[in-house]
């Protein structure tokens, strides 16, 4: 098929890594099928509000190792669910008539739609409204039941696990339990990958709800022999007794829920409950910042190279997707619906519990 015109956007939370998607399908879409590329500004707020920019090579020459996206995002312009207005005045209406007209006004042949869970629904819906749509698999939390894994995702836990290295230091320094947050929403993956890369003592994932009298007795114990104790714990997890900790509602956002709080909780109740002194650290925002890490460069590559072939060959409404080692192409609607967690029997988890560490159960 001739791809004249190919429209590429960033959607959702940033993660590193978006840039190598961009640039692996700009550079031979325009040196090799001699197609305009066009970027959509700010992801599907901007696909509704119709702001775009044609590429150049120059716009994506020495961009593979760089953080963020060149084209900005939003995890607040679901066209189906699209805000208008602030605060009292707020509105959400579907404006995915007006993303059919910006497709149709940009004369796109494809529409490249980069992002996670949120982006890959908004991407089956304007498919079953007849635009072509290939999907490419992001987010660190690599919640995705589609693709074994996420590009964005080994950056994070790499952030994840050098913080928990420099935190280890401190901690024995001062006989201290230092626990630190971890992002991920629902899916353990960040918490238990860094957990088990940095050493930590205490892993608390969503996926295994924790007792506290466990995480109580785990820091005790440790405070007779190493004197300090590493807990990473999960933005998503909870006690088996309580709830998820939750930061804030956004109606204006994909997902309204953002989670947080769940460290300060855990700092807190090990400080009052077992005398020994505690500090907390929430990683936030530093694990989707930064470069991307060679995996992430090289899986992001490899996902942004199939994704522009399946456009050649007239393939839409599907997703790039790893399966096995091989990149290959999945229907958009496997990858939504459901998340990817960890199995609370997975070999990881096993191995985390078989070196000592404690999984809070
Ligand atoms: O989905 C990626 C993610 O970083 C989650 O791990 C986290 O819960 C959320 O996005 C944070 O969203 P925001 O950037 O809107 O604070």
């Amino acid at each position: 098929m001739t791809l004249k015109r190919i429209g590429i956007l960033t959607g959702g939370g940033d993660c590193p890594g978006l840039n190598a998607v961009i640039r692996s399908v700009a550079k031979p879409a325009m040196s090799h099928f001699h197609s305009r590329v066009i970027g959509i500004i700010d992801g599907f707020e901007g696909l509704v509000e119709g702001r775009s920019r044609e590429l150049s090579p120059l716009d994506v020459a020495g961009i593979i190792n760089v953080g963020g996206t060149i084209l900005g995002t939003s995890n607040k312009g679901d066209p189906f669910h699209f805000p208008m207005g602030e605060r009292k005045n707020l509105r959400i209406i579907d404006a995915s008539d007006q993303v059919l007209s910006t497709y149709r006004n940009l004369k796109l042949d494809v529409l490249i739609a980069i992002g996670g869970d949120g982006t890959q629904t908004i991407a089956h819906k304007l498919s079953g409204m007849g635009m072509n749509l290939v999907g490419v698999p992001k987010t660190i939390d690599n919640d995705l039941e589609a693709t074994d894994i996420t590009f964005g995702h080994d950056s994070a836990v790499a952030v994840a696990t050098e913080a928990i290295d420099r935190l280890q230091t401190t901690a024995s320094a001062h006989h201290r339990v230092m626990v630190v947050e971890t992002m991920g929403r629902y899916a353990g993956w960040i918490a238990l990958g860094a957990g088990v890369a940095g050493g930590a003592d205490i892993i608390l994932i969503p996926e295994i709800p924790f007792s506290w009298d466990k995480v109580f007795d785990s820091v005790l114990k440790r405070s007779k022999g190493a004197k300090f104790s590493i807990v990473c714990v999960a933005e998503g997890a909870r006690p088996a007794d309580g709830q998820v900790s939750v930061k804030e509602m956004d109606k204006k956002r994909t997902d309204p829920v953002r989670l947080g709080g769940i460290g300060e909780l855990v700092a807190k109740r090990i400080e009052d409950e077992t005398g020994l002194e505690t500090r907390v650290t929430v990683l936030g925002h530093v694990q989707r910042g930064g470069s991307p890490t060679a995996f992430d460069r090289l899986l992001a590559t490899r996902f942004g190279s199939v994704a522009l072939q399946a456009a050649s060959n007239g393939e839409f409404g599907v997703m790039a997707s790893l399966q096995r080692n091989e990149v290959v192409t999945v229907p958009l609607e496997s990858a939504i619906g459901s998340q990817r967690l960890v199995p609370p029997d997975s070999q990881l988890v096993f191995a985390a519990r078989a070196v000592g560490t404690c999984m809070g159960d």
